[in-house]
């Protein structure tokens, strides 16, 4: 046996490197849909260190599509809690203003509820990455620890990966049909493809310090998640802002604080992270117990183009950018739902590779269009700091009395009140952004386009979610009835299969899709929405939101995004719903 022969082999259909977000969700979703995968990871254990946390509605709305929502409500921090941003001097000293976020003012509540049957939630990193993996672990993608990625090569048929045990030291190879590289931010998979990037890495640089600390008494009176300190004189140079964020209600933090990215990382000690840490709060008997220091980048850099062949990058290996907005996590975790269920089909053989190239023409521009809007909220702090006056001089005691002026019964006073109003109100597309989060319209060769022209925003479309069944867009969500108990469209949809909507004399358009689902042996479960019917619109609201006549058609991809709608009945439903999911599969 020469040396080559003796690297065992492994087979399987899809291998995922990374047990992350992306590639835990990854995971989840193949092994729901019963397909043989396998994610490997470089170290012992999951995320140990809470980065991220904000979990926007659409990231719930997949987790609760694979069953796992509840287990991700029962252990996160609920929506209420996530309530006020808080800007202030320190927690126990002065706040200078405070923004209701994530849906929680009373103006915005209704937009989000309306929005989808989740809330948002403020789940931990090392709580949702538990979730994901021990899931798909139970379902059946096999799960490999302390395995290294470490090079590849792919053929017409499959992609062969070199991998090393880090346990033994000892290589072995993996030969899959298809590779997703969920390998983070310094992805060497994105790497060796040699993916085009856009932008910067390493802008600037930030120390997440974890500690435990009861702060019942500084923050239960105005829950928040994020609590932004500024204590100029505290850096060098700087307006000396720190954030302290809740991990835990309210006894686990974590302090952020900003390193010279000039210098590299700092080996911060116990000592001094307890010294920053307390200047925050503002108490300097604050008993604090430091549980792990960890380094981050801030990153402006995403990819234009997200795989090659049989391997699809996804998460940080294709969107790189600071955790303002907090979209990582849930973009990462929802390129995953965009693309397993497409390599589902293909590998069961229910649609053409082609059906793979809408990844890159969907997901890409949502790529690019997070990493901008992060960037944007990192800049727009500056104008926070100018109202306050704190970019106009370098000295700190000046800085503080520039802060003080707003106290003023003065017209300099007034001015300084009203500018630093605006500033945080503008940071409503941080805190508020729920268009960034709901609106995605996918235009790819997996939507089948309908004539009709996009349409319009009617108000601000970062802030604003503006439900439509436009193809290409996510399926809007109501309460629809079925024996009186309520169900959400999205609950109907979903579930690895297609689903189709109609109403009282569109039943056509279900015999059509009976054939058409035998036909072409895949899944599609349909609809009928009316009085009498498989569910009932009480609330008329399915109605005005699906935008179609009764006798109309939507057709649902497995991902929640429409991908064909009729207004009215046809001459030959069937044909038209074969040319429809013929275009999307990448059959015609
Ligand atoms: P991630 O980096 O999480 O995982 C990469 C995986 O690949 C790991 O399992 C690693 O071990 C593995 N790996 C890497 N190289 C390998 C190799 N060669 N071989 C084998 N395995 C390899 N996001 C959000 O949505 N909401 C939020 O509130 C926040 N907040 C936040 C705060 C802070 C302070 C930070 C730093 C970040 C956030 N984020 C966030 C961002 C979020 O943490 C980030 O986007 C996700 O972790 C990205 O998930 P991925 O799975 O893509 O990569």
């Amino acid at each position: 046996m020469n040396k080559q022969q003796s690297i065992p082999i492994i087979e399987t259909d899809v291998l995922i490197v990374g047990s992350g977000p992306a590639g835990g969700a990854a995971a989840l979703l193949l092994a729901t849909y019963g397909i043989k995968a396998l994610m490997v990871t470089r170290f012992n254990w999951l995320a140990h260190t809470p980065r991220a946390h904000i979990t926007n509605q659409r990231t719930l709305e997949v987790l609760r599509d694979v069953g796992v929502e509840q287990e991700a409500l029962d252990i996160g921090t609920p929506q209420d809690l996530m309530g006020h941003n808080v800007i202030c001097e320190s927690l126990t000293g002065e706040e200078l203003g405070r923004l209701h976020s994530w849906g929680t003012s009373p103006e915005r509540k209704a937009d989000y509820k309306n929005a989808s049957p989740c809330p948002m939630l403020d789940i931990p990193q090392t709580l949702m990455e538990p979730i994901l993996v021990s899931n798909a672990a139970k379902r059946g993608t096999k799960t490999r620890f302390n395995s290294e990625f470490i090079s590849m090569t792919q053929d017409e048929n499959g992609v062969t990966s070199k991998l090393k045990d880090r346990v033994t030291g000892q290589q072995f190879e993996v030969r899959s049909k298809y590779l997703l590289g969920a390998d983070g931010s310094n992805s060497v998979i994105a790497k060796q493809l040699a993916l085009p990037f856009e932008g910067e890495m390493g802008l600037a640089g930030s120390i997440n310090i974890l500690f435990d600390a009861d702060m019942t008494k500084y923050v239960a009176h105005r829950p928040s998640v994020l609590y932004w300190v500024l204590q100029p004189g505290s850096d060098v140079g700087g307006v000396g802002m720190g954030v302290v964020r809740m991990v835990r209600p309210w006894n686990q933090w974590l302090a952020i604080w900003g390193y010279d990215i000039n210098e590299g990382p700092p080996d911060l000690p116990d000592d001094e992270a307890i010294r920053i840490v307390r200047n925050l709060v503002g108490d300097q008997e604050l008993d604090v117990k430091i549980k792990s220091i960890s380094t981050w980048t801030v990153n402006h850099m995403y990819a234009t183009k997200l795989s090659e062949g049989r391997v699809f990058c996804m998460g940080d290996a294709i969107h790189r950018h600071p955790p303002t907005n907090g979209l990582g996590s849930n973009t990462s975790i929802q390129d995953a739902y965009n693309i397993c269920w497409k390599i589902a089909m293909v590998l069961r053989g229910n649609a053409n590779e082609k059906l793979l190239e809408s990844y890159d023409k969907e997901r890409a521009p949502i790529a690019k269009q997070i990493v901008e809007r992060a960037n944007k909220s990192v800049a727009d702090y500056g104008r926070i700091f100018e109202s306050l006056g704190l970019m106009s001089t370098k000295d700190p005691a000046q800085m503080i009395s520039n802060i003080a002026e707003r106290k003023n019964n003065t017209a300099a006073g007034a001015a300084k009140r009203k500018a630093l109003r605006e500033a945080i109100h503008n940071k409503n597309y941080e805190f508020n952004a729920h268009g960034v989060e709901l609106n995605h319209r996918y235009v790819s060769d997996a939507v089948a386009t309908d004539g009709t022209d996009e349409p319009a925003y009617h108000k601000d479309k970062e802030l604003f979610y503006h439900p439509t069944t436009f193809p290409g867009a996510r399926l809007p969500h109501c309460w629809l009835y079925n024996d009186g108990k309520e169900v959400s469209t999205l609950d109907l949809a979903g579930k690895g299969r297609f689903t189709l909507f109609t109403g009282l004399g569109g039943e056509q358009w279900s015999v059509a899709a009976e054939i058409l689902a035998s036909n072409l042996n895949i899944d599609i479960f349909s609809v009928v929405v009316g009085p009498g019917q498989d569910v009932e619109d009480l609330f008329g609201e399915w109605a005005r939101l699906s935008e179609i006549d009764d006798d109309g058609v939507l057709l649902v991809r497995p991902d929640g995004h429409v991908c064909f709608r009729a207004f009215t009945k046809c001459a030959d439903p069937h044909h038209t719903l074969h040319e429809a999911l013929s275009t999307v599969l990448g059959l015609s």
